[in-house]
């Protein structure tokens, strides 16, 4: 080893602090005492031949105040004038442009946590923020390409999604806007909840059986919740409707191009007419013909007929004859088990015991997948639903991935729609004071995949929103 740096032991009144010195540095002062006496001395003051400070202004401070009488330096003699001079800003300018790296320094101050650093007023500094700016714009030209950014969070609070909907409903499909003149979409059963133990409770009322539409239309108002999500209007008809936004949107993200849609629990219309309104051919099964009439008359009312659109009264037990053929996409919102019961027809998911429900489901998805073309994707909306007794949930989404799977059509996308706050505020407190329970907010969106995945490439056309916007919405 060779000896470089020369350190002399200068008197303290011997060294003359720069007069110009353009740094403060009395704030730092204690705390450079206070390592001098924790480490004594590692860097000695640098001076230029006439013994004034070129780095070490605050050092000098230091040692004055622990009264130290000389100190170690090393004389920048090697200099010129000018060269001392820059050298004075540049020493503190390059200390200036180093950075913390914040998890390092936490890191390393957590190691040391039983060394007082306290004079030193460590802060970790926030982690780095993103360019929120920047991340906006990503997100603008996302969405201009794809409808909404193809995240795995689809939010339909935000104000973009809520005025699309509006958009589908200006085209004529019904909503709460449009409440007192609203036609029956579908029996209510489907939507009010415990719908057959009301009507029972009015039969007992009246002393004789009532028809569900009877009961829908003349009392079913005076049972409704107060708060409920779902309206009755002036003709017995619901309000509850699936949301079109999302339809279009696995429609766009999912399906080939002007593909087959095969819906195996339709309900309501808004899939159906969303299809044929983008060009798709759909084909939705139903147990309840009063649901697939209603379905019919609005396809005539906003489309002037159902072209593209065949629905089925039937169980989908037997989709494999009632709808025989080759499907591009399999889109469905299945009954949530029991928390909807929608008839009192045996062959209704929702009126099962849960081990029969789940028996029926699995072969309805077998059936359907089989019908699902090579290579092709499809999409079940789907929530968990609580045991009733216990409150434990029957973990359904894991029960719905698993039949799919089942039947050949593996997970490949698992999307979370946060859904509008509806009535749940005014509820969710109570629930959750009582039982610990979460208010749910969101639904499960579930794309499974039929085939080799490297064929998507050449199966999917590229997306782009703008073409589809100016044929569908401003025609
Ligand atoms: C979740 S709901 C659909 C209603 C929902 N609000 C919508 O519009 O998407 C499920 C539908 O499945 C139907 N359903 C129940 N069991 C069925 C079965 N075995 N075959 C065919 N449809 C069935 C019910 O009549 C109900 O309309």
């Amino acid at each position: 080893m060779k000896e470089v740096l020369k350190v002399i032991d200068v008197q303290l009144e011997d060294i003359k602090p720069y007069p110009n010195n353009p740094r403060r540095n009395d704030a730092a002062v204690d705390a450079v005492a206070e390592s001098i006496k924790n480490f004594g001395v590692l860097v000695p003051i640098v001076l230029d031949k006439n013994n004034v400070i070129v780095a070490g202004h605050t050092r000098y401070k230091a040692f004055k105040k622990l009264g130290w009488e000389s100190v170690p330096c090393v004389m920048a003699d090697g200099l010129t004038d000018e060269q001392v001079r820059a050298f004075r800003l540049v020493d503190n300018k390059t200390a200036e442009m180093s950075e913390w790296e914040p998890e390092l320094l936490a890191a390393e101050l957590e190691a040391l946590a039983d060394f007082d650093l306290s004079a030193f007023k460590f802060e970790v500094p926030n982690f780095p923020l993103p360019d929120v700016k920047k991340l906006a714009e990503t997100r603008q030209t996302l969405a201009e390409r794809f409808l909404f950014a193809p995240f795995s969070v689809l939010d339909a609070r935000r104000q973009e999604w809520q005025e699309r909907k509006r958009l589908w409903y200006s085209l004529g499909l019904q909503s709460d806007l449009s409440r007192e003149n609203m036609k029956t979409l579908g029996s209510l059963a489907g939507s009010m909840p415990r719908f057959y133990y009301y009507k029972e409770m009015q039969e007992a009322k009246l002393g004789h059986k009532i028809t569900a539409k009877e009961f829908e239309e003349k009392y079913a108002k005076d049972y409704m919740p107060k708060n409920s999500t779902i309206k009755v209007t002036n003709t017995g008809g619901m309000l509850s409707m699936f949301d079109p936004v999302l339809c279009e949107l696995m429609y766009y993200w999912f399906c080939t191009d002007g593909g087959k849609i095969l819906d195996p629990f339709c309900g309501g219309s808004v899939r159906g007419i969303v299809a044929a309104a983008t060009g798709y051919n759909y084909t939705g099964i139903d147990l309840r013909q009063e649901q697939i009439n209603a379905n019919y008359q609005q396809a005539a009312d906003i489309l002037g007929g159902a072209d593209k659109i065949k629905w089925i009264c039937g169980n989908s037990l037997n989709v494999k004859e009632l709808a025989a053929g080759e499907y591009d996409f399999i889109f469905s919102c299945p009954p949530y088990f029991d928390l909807e019961i929608y008839s009192d027809n045996p062959h209704d998911l929702s009126n099962m015991e849960y081990a029969d429900f789940l028996a029926t489901y699995r072969k309805i998805i077998e059936g359907c997948v089989e019908m699902l073309k090579e290579n092709r994707f499809a999409c079940f909306v789907v929530g968990d639903v609580r045991d009733r007794k216990t409150g434990f949930y029957r973990n359904f989404v894991s029960e719905t991935i698993a039949a799919f799977e089942t039947a050949g059509a593996k997970l490949y996308n698992e999307i979370i729609l946060v859904t509008p706050f509806g009535s749940l505020p005014q509820r969710a407190g109570r629930t959750f004071q009582r039982g610990r329970k979460i208010g749910k907010t969101h639904q499960n969106v579930l794309v499974f995949y039929k085939g080799d995945t490297k064929a998507i490439k050449e199966t999917f056309k590229e997306i782009n929103i703008a073409d589809l916007d100016a044929e569908v919405l401003e025609e």
